[in-house]
């Protein structure tokens, strides 16, 4: 929560004072000992290694974006005429023999000296893992009525996935009988944005809780917050203090690349469009469904509360809200679940300007969480892709996409105790 021109003006004050977020990734940025956009960015070594390129692709519409998925594009923008996003060196030679239209293409390393200028300089705002253990052990410490904090699961990597329940009435792993809303964030590493959300969503409900509007939900509901669903993506994308554009989990594959994407390795539809069996891919699915210590967590811990209601998955970045199908191109069969997702999905776009659409009109993707968790247990399930330009938006995002997410998250809470009451 330090200012961030500090860290240009005064870096070694600076770095004495903060023992903070994205520390070494700070480090990194105070070397320049002159201030000002005079910083010129090394070759990253950081990114040594890593043979993803960085393409612009001819795309009309989704089923061009839909093709390109398949072709082991990991689609990070989507513009009028074209997407962009990474793809492996493999997967690129590939393209133009499959028809595609490569408009542009940059290894990662020049995109990565070309974005480095565009660092943000504040990010010590952020949380890393430790930091994010530290403060939702704090708030549990400080709200012991209405808390507890216990972990769904190791990862890879062997670290705990924090989960932050609110509901005074039951404690830790203890069955609920009220209505149970789920909130994630990042399945994906570098979208550290996602954590901040939900992060922020647990702090305003707690100073909050004894407005009348948020103790109704603590009196009636049971809530559960997990910020950082991919811990070790999250660290293995800033361990070197430069960011690494890491999506995936951290598990070593066969072919010595690295990992898993989280969000297309739950059972549903797994690996039929929109993902690749190919392992140094940005969108592998992993050798079989839940092969990842991370989605069985999820999957165990939701199966295990038939009680959820609701669930929202943050990602960044697009403005979207996203909710089933996903893995196929039409609608939620039953009437009226599909009306209620469209008058959930309207009524929290109402607080976040995000557009609002079935997930597969953006593009087909198979094995992601909320079409899992629809058809496993019926859960009205979004993905929220948060807002911005880039994956690392800069410590001010924090505050702006938190504000309307929490209250769009208010939103879906109100609607928690029935959905249903929606479709009537
Ligand atoms: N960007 C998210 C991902 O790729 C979106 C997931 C939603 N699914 C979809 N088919 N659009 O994981
Ligand atoms: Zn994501």
């Amino acid at each position: 929560m330090k200012k961030i021109s500090l860290a240009l003006l005064f870096p070694v004050l600076v770095s004495a004072a903060f023992a903070g977020p994205f520390e070494q990734l700070r480090r990194g940025l105070e070397l320049p000992a002159v201030p000002g956009p005079a910083f010129s960015p090394e070759a990253p070594g950081h990114l040594q290694g890593d043979g993803r390129f960085w393409v612009t692709v001819a795309a009309q519409d989704k089923y061009d974006r839909s093709a390109l998925l398949n072709a082991g594009l990991d689609i990070v923008e989507t513009g009028r005429y074209s997407v962009s996003g990474f793809i492996s060196g493999g997967e690129l030679e590939q393209l133009a023999a499959k028809g595609f239209q490569v408009k542009s293409r940059q290894s990662i390393q020049d995109y990565a000296r070309q974005h480095l200028k565009d660092f943000p300089l504040n990010d010590a705002a952020y949380h890393n893992y430790k930091e994010t253990t530290d403060l939702l052990v704090k708030l549990a410490g400080e709200n012991p009525a209405e808390t507890s904090l216990f972990s769904i699961g190791k990862t890879t990597e062997g670290r705990d996935i924090w989960c932050l329940r609110l509901n005074p009435a039951e404690k830790g792993e203890t069955p609920s009988a009220r209505p149970a809303a789920f909130f994630m964030g990042n399945h994906h590493g570098r979208e550290h944005l996602s954590n901040e959300v939900s992060l922020a969503l647990a702090r305003h409900l707690l100073q909050n809780k004894n407005a009348p509007e948020i103790r109704k939900f603590l009196d009636t509901l049971d809530i559960y917050i997990a910020p950082m669903t991919n811990p070790d993506g999250a660290e293995y994308d800033i361990a070197t203090g430069k960011y690494r554009w890491h999506r995936k989990n951290t598990r070593v594959n066969a072919d010595q690349s690295i990992g898993v994407d989280l969000n297309r390795n739950y059972d549903s539809l797994w690996c039929q469009a929109g993902a690749s069996h190919y392992p140094g891919s940005d969108t592998y699915c992993g050798p079989s469904a839940f092969s990842e210590p991370e989605t069985r967590a999820v999957r165990d811990f939701v199966l295990a509360r038939p009680n959820i209601k609701t669930l929202m998955s943050y990602h960044s970045y697009s403005s979207l809200l996203l909710y089933p199908w996903a893995g196929k191109d039409s609608p939620v069969e039953n009437e009226r679940d599909r009306k209620v997702f469209e008058a959930l999905a309207k009524g929290m776009t109402a607080y976040t300007g995000y557009t609002p659409q079935q997930s597969s009109d953006l593009y087909v993707a198979t094995g992601d969480t909320t079409d899992w968790a629809y058809a496993a247990r019926g859960i009205f399930s979004f993905t929220t892709e948060l807002e911005g330009t880039t994956f690392y938006p800069g410590a001010a995002m924090i505050e702006k996409a938190s504000a309307k997410n929490v209250k769009a998250a208010l939103y879906l809470l109100g609607a928690t105790d029935d959905p249903y009451k929606l479709s009537r």
